[in-house]
């Protein structure tokens, strides 16, 4: 079966194709290449020794993507491509609703055109804000505090509507929590480009010492020690859970929502000191107030995948922060 890969050169994009790769299937990578390098591509044919066809195109050229359809016979596909840093769609609203929200409508126009009925959608914990009740189920309210999330609530909302329009269509929409660690062969990862926003790829930066210190966003949250929680989750098992969802999609037709998480959340406190004793380093830190938009807590309730698509994350802490640390010592 060939599947599309919008965005396959990116961190979670890249370890998808990977794993597509390994159970068989045969894949097309668009990519325009924004947040991401070439050498992505070569490293994914490097780790599977398999090839593939890579285009370099914005998803939001119709015309480029519907030759891409044609050519490759595409049956199925899954959309990552899209802006995803926080603060800078606090920033710039508009450069986020424009990327995200057009090329979601380009690919589903062109989906449509050459009659394609299955999508699998890369969404975010963020779509449920600050969440009112823990662990977190699909059905929780949905509200978003940054037009990032923004746009990928919009987007959720748009395959809602897509669907109601034409019911013999597969729609599968993965909710993400905070994926970290890397592919086992540490040929990819995730590699921010200027300073990272997100913890682990700061923790990184510190212990291999590129990084001073790590600023913690704030001890007094009502949490086990004040510092925040979140719910990570190892990207391999992540990409994974892409590979049960298509196989959800090519039994059963309809709109399906998941929770890809863990189920446990652990504090930023308990990140370093894990991701020291794992890889045996330091990481100096300094507690600094809390950043504007983070919440105290956010952790899935994974169980509906596990019913629904035979999917649980495997991976434990201590994989996560060694895997994490390994890419970055083997970039070298
Ligand atoms: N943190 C620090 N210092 C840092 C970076 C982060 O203390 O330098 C803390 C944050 O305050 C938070 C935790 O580490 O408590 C995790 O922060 P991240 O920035 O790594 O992740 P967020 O949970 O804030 O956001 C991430 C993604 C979003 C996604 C969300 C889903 O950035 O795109 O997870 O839950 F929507």
């Amino acid at each position: 079966m060939k599947i599309l890969v919008t965005g396959g050169a990116g961190y979670i994009g890249s370890h998808t194709a990977v794993e597509l790769l390994k159970a068989g299937y045969e894949i097309t990578i668009v990519d325009n290449l924004s947040n991401s390098s070439i050498d992505v591509i070569d490293s994914i044919k490097e780790i599977t020794n398999k090839d593939f066809n890579f285009y370099e195109l914005d998803v939001k050229d119709e015309d480029k993507l519907n030759e891409v359809f044609v050519k490759e016979n595409i049956e199925a596909v899954i959309h990552f491509a899209a802006f995803k840093a926080v603060g800078e769609s606090v920033e710039k609203p508009l450069k986020y609703y424009e990327n995200n929200l057009e090329n979601t409508i380009s690919l589903l126009k062109v989906m449509q055109k050459n009659n394609i009925k299955k999508i699998i959608f890369s969404s975010s914990a963020c779509v449920y804000g600050d969440p009112e009740e823990l662990p977190i189920k699909e059905t929780a309210k949905l509200t978003t505090t940054n037009p990032y999330g923004a746009t990928k609530h919009m987007i959720e909302r748009i395959l809602k509507d897509v669907y109601k329009a034409e019911t013999d269509l597969s729609v599968i929409i993965l909710r993400y929590f905070n994926p970290i660690g890397s592919d086992s062969s540490y040929k990819i990862g995730e590699n921010p480009k200027g300073i990272p926003n997100n913890l682990m790829p700061f923790i990184v930066r510190v212990a291999n010492r590129e990084i001073d210190h790590l600023n913690i966003f704030g001890d007094d949250y009502d949490t086990k020690d004040g510092t925040g929680v979140r719910d990570y989750i190892h990207v391999t098992d992540l990409a994974i859970g892409h590979i049960k969802a298509l196989e959800k999609a090519n039994k059963d037709i309809g709109i399906f929502v998941y929770n890809l998480g863990t189920g446990t959340g652990y504090s930023v406190l308990e990140m370093v000191k894990t991701f020291e004793k794992v890889n045996n380093v330091k990481v100096p830190y300094e507690i600094t107030k809390r950043r504007d938009g983070d919440i105290a807590a956010c952790y899935a309730d994974p169980s509906l995948a596990k019913e629904e698509l035979g999917w649980v994350a495997t991976k434990t802490l201590e994989d996560m922060c060694y895997d994490s640390y390994q890419y970055i010592i083997n970039r070298k």
